[in-house]
């Protein structure tokens, strides 16, 4: 019998909210379409905005948003993106499809977006191509309450109030497409930029440097010994590939295998986390130091018919999956790991959202974000996972993760065997339940996905496939390949 142990003695403390991010890039339909249709546009929208999009990303309680990349922070030139839009450079998009870009989308227009969603901006500067004072200049745009020249230029540009932005990456990735630097160089970059990345009272920054490539600890150890006391947050990359660069895999129709070996790469980053928190802990003994996994998710080969350059791929269960073991894994290392922004919020990689002209789609991981909302800014309680293996012996079949908020648990626990059905004995030790409600996600195959003609063949629906063993004992049935939520009250 497969046993999750609940263990309120035993706690990490808060699950921040920020482990819920999601990545918005201008890469292929992400920014254009996805998010900004502009005020002209017959799609609905507020100030450009799409309507749709940001009710669902309300919806899902979206806390943070990282943009403009990825790979294109580091060819991004803020000033570019402000001012009349119609004058506004033209530009090529040189590592998404080269199409232009022609700026539209800009400071002003990430922050509207942001204020309507309710969500924290996460902004990432450019080291690669840009200068220090590029990007000193934009902090002080952002969130100088002065009246410098470049705090006016906001002021004539609508805004008179600092915007306040708090979260603050100083490059992308420049151990590649940020300046293909080695950690030993970036390390001295980093110091010199986050220097001229000012505080302007009351906003603080939170500044976050290039961290690692998956098992890279090398990079991590170059960064913590050279700069652990310039920055609040160490970012790490990590995506779930099922094959390899070349030939990644389908997004859909794939096989059992390659199901099976999807999650088994994706229960990985648990791996990678600990690796690299053990080397920021040799010098950051206090854990001042977050970890901050700003790009994670699967990465599949393009849909077909589709530019290869806008990575737009399908959502199935498997990808539901992934975001339920991977968000358990988040709230189970809360105490370290601080922020988290899946790759890429609209249709980009494992997307919540998919669009396609007026029409909006959900996909299966938008459905975990929502079902997994409760466990935002809520108090993590140890969930001891006792269980079979699945995929030949390399996959614990039985993921969970547990909080504590208002008086109510949450229990998030999903079978990710794709073909068999699995007990679970939940035992509450100490929780005494007068009532339990559920909500579960599973589709009718590890495939089943939702498309712009059937949107809604995979949804959340009521959960009564459990029963109480006694004061604080649940025994639940939960079908292969779900994702389940359990709200039990006192
Ligand atoms: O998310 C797509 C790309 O993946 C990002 O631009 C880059 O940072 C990473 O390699």
């Amino acid at each position: 019998m497969n046993r999750v142990v609940l263990d309120k003695q035993n706690s990490l403390g808060t699950i921040s909210k920020n482990l819920y991010g999601n990545f918005s890039e201008h890469l292929g339909r992400c920014v254009y379409q996805g998010i900004f249709v502009g005020k002209d546009s017959p799609i609905p929208n507020v100030n450009g905005m799409r309507t749709d999009v940001v009710e669902a990303l309300k919806k899902m309680k979206l806390p943070v948003l990282r943009w403009p990349g990825g790979c294109f922070a580091d060819e991004y030139h803020w000033q570019d993106g402000i001012g009349p839009q119609k004058s506004r450079k033209r530009m090529v998009n040189t590592n998404w499809g080269g199409v232009v870009e022609d700026n539209s989308f800009g400071t002003h227009e990430f922050m509207e977006f942001c204020r309507q969603v309710g969500c924290e901006p996460y902004i990432n500067g450019n080291v690669g191509s840009g200068t220090v004072r590029e990007m000193a200049e934009w902090v002080e745009y952002l969130n100088s309450a002065g009246d410098s020249t470049v705090a006016q230029q906001r002021w004539a540009n609508g805004h008179k109030e600092p915007f306040g932005v708090k979260f603050w990456g100083v490059g992308n990735e420049n151990w590649g497409c940020g300046g293909n630097m080695r950690a030993e160089y970036y390390v001295h970059e980093y110091r010199r930029y986050q220097t001229f990345c000012k505080n302007y009272a009351p906003y603080k920054l939170f500044r976050i440097a290039c961290g690692p490539s998956e098992g890279d600890t090398h990079w991590t150890e170059v960064m913590m010994q050279g700069a652990w006391r310039d920055m609040e947050g160490l970012s790490m990359h990590y995506y779930t590939v099922p094959g390899d660069w070349g030939h990644k895999g389908k997004a859909i129709d794939f096989t059992k295998e390659e199901y099976d070996t999807t999650l088994v790469k994706a229960a990985r980053i648990e791996e990678l986390i600990k690796a690299h928190l053990a080397v920021m802990d040799r010098f950051d003994k206090e854990h001042r130091v977050g970890l901050i996994v700003d790009e994670w998710g699967t990465w599949y080969d393009v849909e077909e018919g589709t530019n290869p350059g806008f990575l737009y791929q399908q959502n199935t269960m498997r990808d539901a999956m992934v975001a339920a073991l991977t968000l358990n894994i988040f709230n189970n290392h809360c105490d370290r790991v601080v922020m988290a922004n899946i790759a890429q919020m609209v249709n980009v990689l494992q997307a919540v959202i998919l669009t396609e002209g007026d029409k909006m789609v959900l996909t299966p991981t938008y459905h975990v974000f929502e079902m997994y909302k409760e466990h935002q800014d809520a108090w993590q309680i140890a969930a001891d996972v006792l269980c079979e293996k699945t995929a030949d012996g390399k996959l614990s079949r039985i993921t969970a993760s547990a909080s504590e908020k208002d008086g109510a648990v949450t229990v998030t626990v999903a079978n990710l065997d794709g073909e068999n059905d699995a007990d679970v004995r939940l035992e509450m030790d100490g929780i005494q339940a007068s009532a339990i409600s559920g909500r579960i996600l599973h589709g009718n195959s590890t495939n089943a996905h939702n498309d712009f003609d059937h949107p809604d063949t995979v949804a959340p629906a009521v959960y009564t496939d459990f029963a109480q063993e006694g004061e604080d004992c649940v025994k639940l049935h939960l079908p292969a390949c779900s994702v389940a939520v359990l709200t039990i009250k006192a």
